[in-house]
């Protein structure tokens, strides 16, 4: 058989970083890692997961680390079609120390194309056509862009008309360091053998330590702007601004069937008079009393919402209670926590996992 002119299709696998604390969706994250968080209805890494399979990827690696107990219980029960493997790091290895780390549970060669996703990006990325640019250009690593209004936040990796990548400054702290509005979109291919070149058993930032020596050693690092929608789940309105783009269909996923104007999971019971919208999600099993209105927000499961309340771009955690006429507003309720009746949540209130709010502790009207 004559095997000369025949593309030999290169291993696809790839690794999802899933170990960081997510500091800044707590209190939601004391109990549940981000990644598992649930996003319209699911944990928001099996809408990765199932993205990454059909995108043709084969073996998937969790890099984990902080409350790695939490991925390892749902994935034993879980079949999403695609091999999925735990990595757990003893103490957190950092973005770079973890890719190193969980390159040793893949079975692709050394010249096989190795996707690599945060695990809080929400993205309509083609990751097909990002393999095949890296491959076509047989770069070391290529990364996924998008642009965004205030990149301050994130990597910045301005790039050639080629598409070469010049530099990649992480989380830049000066005005001179804005050099561009295109961002490290938290995807990226390395070729597997780029990362065996990652220092091994020691905490290593590939965005602060990687990227900048593989620039500065001529290697080649191409990347690839993407105009459709992305968005980093790792603050609050973030979340709920990117559950609510689940549900209503703005943001793909095959993990989302029927995409409509609410998502009410099982055995949840909302009373005739109460008015669910604007991509709310209620959990499993919660309840809604009568008269409430939920709009834009994330009711995780067993949480009890009393009458005449009022929730919109808020998440409220699991198994929670929510006295009658609250009215809360992009807020966090914890965990179990207990808000009593008519007390008002507004403008980042957090209330913390199991915490006990008495009746009418916080209002911000006067009462007459
Ligand atoms: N296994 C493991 N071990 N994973 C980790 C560790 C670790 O020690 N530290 C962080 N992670 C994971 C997080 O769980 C997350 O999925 C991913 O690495 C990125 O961490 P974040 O904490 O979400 O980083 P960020 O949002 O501030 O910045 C990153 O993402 C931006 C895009 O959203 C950077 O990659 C930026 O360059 C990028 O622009
Ligand atoms: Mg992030």
């Amino acid at each position: 058989m004559v095997r000369g002119c025949e593309r030999v299709s290169p291993m696809r696998e790839a690794i999802l970083l899933v170990g960081g604390q997510g500091t800044r969706l707590r209190p939601l994250t004391i109990n549940t890692p981000k990644p598992m968080l649930p996003v319209a209805g699911v944990p928001f890494t099996v809408h990765q997961i199932l993205r990454a399979r059909d995108a043709g990827i084969t073996r998937i690696v969790l890099a984990t680390s902080y409350r790695a107990d939490v991925f390892a219980s749902f994935i034993a029960d879980a079949d999403l079609g695609i091999d999925v493997v735990i990595a757990t790091e003893e103490v957190p290895l950092g973005t770079g120390g973890a890719i190193r780390f969980a390159s040793s549970f893949l079975e692709g060669g050394p010249q096989d194309p190795v996707v690599i996703f945060n695990g809080d990006v929400l993205t309509g990325l083609d990751i097909d056509a990002l393999v095949n640019t890296h491959q076509d250009s047989a770069a070391d690593v290529t990364l996924y862009l998008t642009q965004v209004a205030d990149p301050r936040a994130y990597g910045l990796v301005p790039t050639s008309p080629e598409g070469r990548v010049l530099q990649f400054l992480e989380k830049p702290q000066t005005p001179e360091e804005i050099v561009t509005d295109q961002i490290n979109a938290g995807c990226y291919v390395f070729t597997r053998s780029v990362i065996e070149g990652i220092p091994e058993g020691r905490p290593v930032s590939v965005e602060r330590e990687i990227f900048p020596e593989l620039l500065a050693a001529g290697q080649t690092v191409m990347g690839v702007v993407d105009p459709g929608y992305w968005l980093d789940l790792g603050q609050p309105m973030d979340f709920v601004r990117g559950s609510v783009d689940l549900v209503v269909g703005n943001a793909p996923s095959p993990a989302v069937v029927n995409p409509g104007g609410s998502l009410v999971l099982a055995e949840a019971v909302i009373d005739a008079t109460a008015r669910v919208d604007g991509g709310t999600t209620i959990g499993v099993g919660s309840r809604i009393g009568a008269n409430s209105q939920i709009n834009a927000s994330v009711v995780f499961d067993s949480a009890v919402i009393g009458s005449d309340v009022t929730i919109t771009n808020s998440i409220i955690g699991e198994g929670s209670v929510i006295g009658d006429s609250c009215v809360i507003s992009d807020s966090v309720v914890g965990d179990f926590a207990q808000v009593g009746a008519g007390n008002e949540l507004r403008a980042g209130a957090r209330v913390w996992v199991n915490a006990q709010l008495g009746d009418r502790a916080i209002r911000f009207s006067t009462d007459k």
